[in-house]
């Protein structure tokens, strides 16, 4: 498997596959699920602003991670969901090299095998010095897949999104979380080196 910058010949692929892991009435949410939709224009959008890379085998795409840098056009449209956040400790203005994580998806026959760690790998060794955040549905759905991805990749809970109403869902919530380009001292997350 190989990470690869993403181009216009990976957004059928990545469209479908978010579409796959779309959250729907009756899906086991602990597998994980992407609340947002992914279009084929937010695809070129989040190509030309943001950082698109894509996990391939030899039978194609296996996975993909869309995310942003602060100062980027879909960075800023970020500034509403941070006003309604209640933040815990850190706030996206305490980093000055940030990017948000948008959106992960692996493909449900490529789970478990290191795809999304990856994925966060070629990120962080790409962009050094530039800390992470992400957010994850806790409520009325809780992605345990992705919590658990996070817990093991050394992201730390920073933050709580509500909103009465958001994706469709009543009573919204997301935990957002943090991962820092290097560890607190005195602690050795699991994401990061010993
Ligand atoms: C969440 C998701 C991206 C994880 O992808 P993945 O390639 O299977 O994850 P990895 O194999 O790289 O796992 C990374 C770590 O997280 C842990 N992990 C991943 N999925 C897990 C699960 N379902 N349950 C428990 N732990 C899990 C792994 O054990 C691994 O830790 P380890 O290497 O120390 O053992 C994938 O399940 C997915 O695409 N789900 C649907 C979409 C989604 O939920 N995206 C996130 C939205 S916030």
């Amino acid at each position: 498997m190989v990470v690869v910058e993403g181009g216009p010949t990976h957004a059928k692929a990545c469209v479908a596959l978010a579409e796959s892991v779309a959250y729907r009435d009756g899906c086991d949410p602990s597998q994980g699920f992407l609340v947002g939709p992914l279009t084929p224009e937010r695809f070129a959008y989040y190509l030309r602003h943001g950082v698109v890379r894509i996990a391939r085998d030899g039978a194609g795409v296996v996975g993909f991670l869309i995310a942003y840098k602060s100062g980027s056009e879909p960075f800023a449209e970020l500034s509403g969901y941070n006003d309604l956040t209640e933040w815990a400790g850190w706030h996206p203005n305490l980093s000055p090299d940030l990017l948000y994580i948008h959106q992960t998806a692996v493909a449900r026959h490529a789970r478990c095998r290191g795809v999304a760690r990856t994925l966060y790998s070629a990120l962080r060794t790409e962009f050094p010095g530039h800390d992470l955040y992400a957010a994850t549905a806790e409520k009325p759905v809780r992605n345990e897949a992705s919590l658990a991805m996070r817990a093991r990749l050394g992201f730390v809970r920073v933050g709580t999104f509500r909103a009465a109403e958001a994706y469709g869902f009543k009573d919204f919530e997301s935990g957002i979380y943090l991962l820092r380009a290097t560890p607190d001292p005195g602690t050795t997350p699991a994401g990061y080196p010993a």
